[in-house]
């Protein structure tokens, strides 16, 4: 008989100390019933990025973004706002470039037209119907916030607020980097044959894959004084930054004391360096595909700057590569009779102890429509 998505969830113990625990089963990475689940119970109610604020720093200015399967629009109008892109006539997107300046949201099917606002300002020839509220039909809101610079969304309207989510620990963390500082220079979207646990899972071994998978990176790092730190939905993985013997190309571009790495539950992250950034937002497109956006950010943007700024990026995606190709070797092996589940190092694998542990209770939670009982939920303590 086919093993039911509850029991695959459950067969995953989320109270095993790290130097006892497994990975959750190769099941949650392969089959397409947990991904629908995880859109349902992680997805809708987590926080999302979805873009910047410099993209809509004036009014009438917008994007379109997709979220969990959802058509987004973000605009600003009297203030920033997020609403499904989904005309309230017969459903078509309303706004249909990536981003741009209106003066009006006007639906390109039939002509409804939205003020920046949200509310139905024209909705032609639609006299003689009958009970029709032109204000009930307004753009569906949805809730939005804006942290560092950066577009928060969030497709429930139940849940924390933006900054509770975050916690006060995090968000002070990162006010100290001052990140509003630097300056978005591109974008770019990279697409994996795997799961999205899979890249987060790479991203969050505290460091144990790069000696052997990154040596250029690994030559500005320091693997011993590697420091990893979980918060409640967070984690830190930080490294004091060494020029000594260091890579040229590498160490050309990655200076400063440190390095860090952020990773914010469940598929953000924000990698800094002196006067460096980028930020990742991982989306499942499939259970075994899936898309990283990679933004990238200079303290320094001016003409002088292009050419080192652009060999940053190069470095980047050198890394991304490599971490692209076991990515996908992960998923090759997640799907062979071989592998059931697997062990994690108590030095370095705290932070994907942490991702199971928090994943767990949001699937475990959306098992049901009901509320879990208390008595049988497990908070996720902090390592
Ligand atoms: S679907 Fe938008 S106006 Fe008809
Ligand atoms: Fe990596």
């Amino acid at each position: 008989m086919a093993v039911s998505v509850k029991e695959i969830i459950e067969s995953y113990n989320p109270n095993a100390p790290l130097a006892e625990a497994l990975t959750p089963p190769s099941s949650w990475y392969v089959d397409p019933r947990v991904l629908e689940l995880e859109r349902r119970s992680v997805f809708v109610h987590a926080w999302q990025m979805v873009g910047r604020a410099d993209q809509i720093r004036e009014p009438g200015q917008y994007f379109t973004a997709e979220l969990a399967g959802e058509p987004i629009l973000v605009v600003r109008g009297s203030v920033p706002r997020g609403f499904f892109n989904v005309c309230r006539h017969h459903a078509a997107a309303v706004m249909t470039r990536p981003e741009g300046k209106a003066e009006t949201l006007r639906c390109p099917y039939h002509g409804w037209t939205y003020n920046l606002d949200g509310a139905l300002i024209i909705a032609p020839e639609f006299a003689g119907v009958r009970n029709f509220d032109r204000s009930a039909n307004g753009l569906v809101p949805v809730q939005t916030a804006l942290w560092e610079g950066l577009v928060f969304l969030k497709l429930s309207s139940e849940g924390p607020s933006l900054e509770d989510f975050l916690g006060s620990d995090l968000t002070q963390q990162i006010r100290a980097l001052n990140v509003e500082k630097l300056h978005w220079t591109e974008r770019r979207t990279y697409t994996l044959n795997c799961n999205w646990k899979v890249f987060v899972d790479n991203y969050l071994d505290g460091g144990y894959h790069v000696p052997h998978l990154h040596r250029s990176l690994n030559s500005v790092l320091d693997p011993g004084k590697y420091a990893i730190e979980a918060g409640e939905r967070f984690c830190l993985q930080s490294s004091p930054i060494s020029t000594e013997k260091a890579e040229a190309q590498t160490a050309a571009v990655r200076q400063g004391n440190r390095a860090h790495y952020y990773w914010i539950y469940p598929n953000f992250m924000i990698n800094w360096y002196e006067g460096v950034m980028d930020t990742n937002f991982v989306r499942p497109l499939g259970v075994d595909r899936t898309e990283v956006v990679f933004d990238f950010y200079f303290a320094d943007i001016s003409e002088s700057a292009r050419e080192r700024n652009l060999a940053s990026i190069a470095v980047s995606e050198r890394i991304q590569a490599e971490d692209v190709a076991i990515c996908e070797s992960v998923q090759r092996g997640l799907k062979s009779r071989a592998y059931s589940a697997g062990r994690l190092s108590v030095r370095r694998e705290v932070g994907e102890h942490l991702f199971h542990r928090l994943l767990y209770v949001d699937l475990k939670r959306g098992l049901s429509s009901q509320a879990v009982d208390p008595s049988e939920a497990h908070p996720v303590e902090r390592c």
